[in-house]
């Protein structure tokens, strides 16, 4: 067999094995084949897991459900002989193999893009995180009523508190963590998502955890300290300050979401400075890049455009946090945090401490690459870094 092939079965197998596996997709399908893709994910059925084979024709999906051996000669079959590429997605790494016109194949390793989903209940009941009943901060956050029903104008809010929980709890799972967890969240603002997360950890998870809110507006400040006394949260405290003067050193976690332009990046710089095993954040609006970006050549034809060249100057301020993070030990991932209907706010950049990152010697000079091409003097959390 191709060394190739291989060495993809070898990580499929791993992956598996491991409970690792996310999604793997069949595409590239060869001129003559009828299905167009092959979609595969875990799923759970009498309780047994199963790799779940979705197929895609034109006008119809077929669903197939296989034992581990079987979805792997399902997979030898169409590899290479119905599918020319495949793509496999798994906690720690992507993994891509592309057969050529000669059928050769190349097999290549990239950073993990995708994280799970949570649950591998095959039924398509939705896992709820938070409970709703007697939910005293989810009442006073006017989330839920006084029967604990979801308001219908807060649906979306409350679908946003579960989902990101539930990301929020795998990476926790794949972070190495100590047992007792200093949570700090920066940028809490009335705290939906800061009582939901300690809740779900000391409540639903029985863990050992302090979660400290930092939010500039005292007033915000007030009123989760007041809620965090009446849900009994004892180990939850909001503090009015400005992200810069916080100078505890102990975070275990450091969280920042959608806190505005630069404060992502000074909670970014807390989190490294403190050694944090996992920083997690959701940038929001990104001026600090923007402003000194410059396009040439061909970039410009896209740049032209407003909405591309904001959206150029996001990627790019993300992509040099997420390369900071990594020259500072960090495994990072981007990802989408909740679908694009939401808010267009999407994004979420987690790091894992690692103690070696994989691009930790060449982080740099990537970083000094964009810049140049950019025409970027400075990125404010390098400049934070630097002091
Ligand atoms: C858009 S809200 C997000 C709130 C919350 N994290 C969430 O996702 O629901 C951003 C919050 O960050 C706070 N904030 C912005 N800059 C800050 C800073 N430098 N220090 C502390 N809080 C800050 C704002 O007052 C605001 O309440």
């Amino acid at each position: 067999m191709d060394k190739s092939i291989q060495d993809f079965f070898e990580s499929f197998s791993v992956a598996a094995d491991k409970n690792e596996f996310i999604q793997l997709t069949l595409g590239k399908p060869v001129k003559l084949s009828e299905i167009i893709n092959v979609y595969i994910r875990k799923v759970e059925l009498k309780g047994k897991p199963y790799f779940s084979f979705k197929y895609r024709y034109h006008s119809r999906d077929e669903v197939k459900n296989f034992l581990f051996e079987e979805a792997l000669s399902k997979i030898s079959d169409l590899l290479g002989n119905v599918f020319l590429s495949a793509h496999l997605f798994t906690v720690a790494h992507d993994f891509q193999l592309h057969f050529n016109k000669k059928r050769k194949g190349r097999f290549s390793q990239l950073p993990p893009t995708k994280i799970p989903s949570g649950t591998l209940s095959h039924n398509k009941e939705k896992k709820r995180f938070v409970e709703t009943t007697n939910n005293v901060y989810l009442q006073r956050l006017g989330v839920v009523d006084q029967e604990g029903k979801v308001i219908k104008s807060r649906q979306d809010k409350f679908k946003q508190i579960n989902k990101y929980i539930e990301i929020v709890d795998n990476l926790i799972k794949q972070a190495k963590l100590p047992e007792k967890l200093h949570i700090v969240d920066m940028g809490s603002g009335k705290g939906y998502l800061t009582f939901a997360l300690y809740d779900y950890l000391v409540n639903h998870c029985g863990r050992k955890v302090c979660i400290t809110g930092i939010e500039l507006r005292e007033e915000l400040v007030n009123i989760c300290n007041e809620i965090a006394e009446l849900s009994g949260f004892k180990n939850l405290k909001f503090i009015s300050q400005d992200i810069h003067q916080y100078s505890e050193k102990q975070i275990d976690i450091l969280i920042a979401l959608h806190a505005c332009d630069t404060a992502t990046d000074e909670a970014i710089c807390k989190g490294i400075v403190a050694n944090a095993g996992l920083i997690i954040c959701a940038p929001c609006c990104h001026k600090q890049i923007r402003k000194q970006m410059k396009t040439h050549g061909e970039m410009q034809a896209i740049t032209q455009f407003g909405i591309f060249e904001e959206r150029q100057a996001e990627m790019l301020t993300d992509t040099i946090r997420a390369l900071i993070l990594e020259a500072n030990g960090y495994q990072s991932k981007v990802f989408e945090f909740i679908s694009n209907e939401h808010t267009r706010k999407n994004v979420m950049l987690a790091g894992a401490k690692t103690g070696k990152s994989r691009k930790q010697e060449s982080a740099w000079s990537e970083i000094y690459k964009l810049k140049e091409k950019f025409g970027i003097e400075y990125h404010y959390l390098e400049r934070l870094m630097s002091k």
